[in-house]
């Protein structure tokens, strides 16, 4: 099956008299409904390597290399193509969410209103049939009471939810990849577990791909299906995840496996033939 993400010697640097190299050559393409975990510690370049791929990088960092979505009217290259002009891929082939909910949604607008955009841009819907969309949208991520949030505004309503709501923004389009960048981290560890059984079971049911990047192994390990290792800008390891979490091949990633093993016991096992 073709790739619906290939990513080719991506780099980002910060442009200048004096560039400054921030992510170097990163290679990998994501098959349709394949899930993808990006892990790293903080600093390595997962979160530029996400903007990079999805257009969003701004001056004074500029991407080179290749990131190429499919479309149904052919492969679209993102490195290069001026941000505007990405819109019809953003939201319709592929979406993201971050950190921080706040990051992405709109303070002054009803949450109904920011779920309503890209349902009406996007999907076309139109009176009744968008108001319908909004609901089922905000029902579809477990939000209890849709019409009250709807009404709400951002800072009427928890982390939690907030989160939700950007979620439902993201998959509002129909795309065919997400990006999840350390979806859960500003979350309270109370509602973390719903927002990652949520991802994952919408990415299932819709047979998305999805980039799922964490400084949580154990998390990582039960999403994803093969892992990108990063340190420091560049990549290190790339490989199926029972393999580069079970039996790292490289030290640094080894550290990391170790590091999280300290802390809980989620991770898979060595296996025999190349175990410790
Ligand atoms: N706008 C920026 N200008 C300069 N350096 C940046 C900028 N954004 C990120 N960096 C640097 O690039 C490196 C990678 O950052 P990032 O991708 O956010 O790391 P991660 O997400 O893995 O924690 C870090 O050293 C960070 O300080
Ligand atoms: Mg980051």
């Amino acid at each position: 099956m073709s790739a619906l993400l290939t990513i080719e010697r991506l780099g980002v640097r910060i442009d200048g008299p004096a560039p400054v190299d921030l992510v170097h050559a990163v290679d990998v393409a994501l098959a349709p409904g394949e899930r993808l975990g990006i892990i790293g510690e903080s600093g390595s370049g997962k979160s530029l390597t996400a903007l990079a791929v999805l257009g969003l990088l701004g001056h004074p960092l500029v991407a080179h290399g290749s990131a190429r979505v499919a479309t149904d009217a052919g492969e679209v290259e993102i490195v290069g193509t001026p941000s505007r002009r990405l819109d019809r891929v953003r939201g319709a082939t592929m979406s993201a969410v971050f950190q921080e909910p706040l990051s992405s949604l709109d303070p002054l607008m009803r949450v109904g209103k920011q779920v309503a955009w890209p349902l009406a841009h996007h999907g076309g819907l139109r009176g009744e049939a968008l108001r319908r969309g909004v609901l089922d949208a905000l029902a579809d991520v477990q939000l209890s009471d849709p019409e009250r949030i709807a009404r709400s505004y951002i800072h009427e309503i928890s982390g939690g939810q907030r989160q939700r709501v950007a979620i439902a923004i993201a998959l509002a389009a129909g795309p065919r990849l997400l990006i999840a960048d350390e979806p859960t981290t500003a979350l309270d560890v109370t509602v973390q577990a719903g927002i990652l059984e949520l991802l994952q079971r919408e990415v299932a049911e819709r047979g998305m791909s999805l980039v799922f990047i964490s400084h949580d192994l154990p998390v990582v390990s039960g999403i994803a299906d093969r892992v990108l290792v990063m340190r420091g800008g560049r990549q290190v390891e790339l490989g199926e995840t029972a393999q580069i979490l079970g039996a790292p091949s490289d030290p640094y990633t080894a550290e990391l496996v170790a590091a999280s093993r300290r802390l809980d016991g989620f991770l898979p096992r060595p296996t025999p033939e190349r175990g410790a």
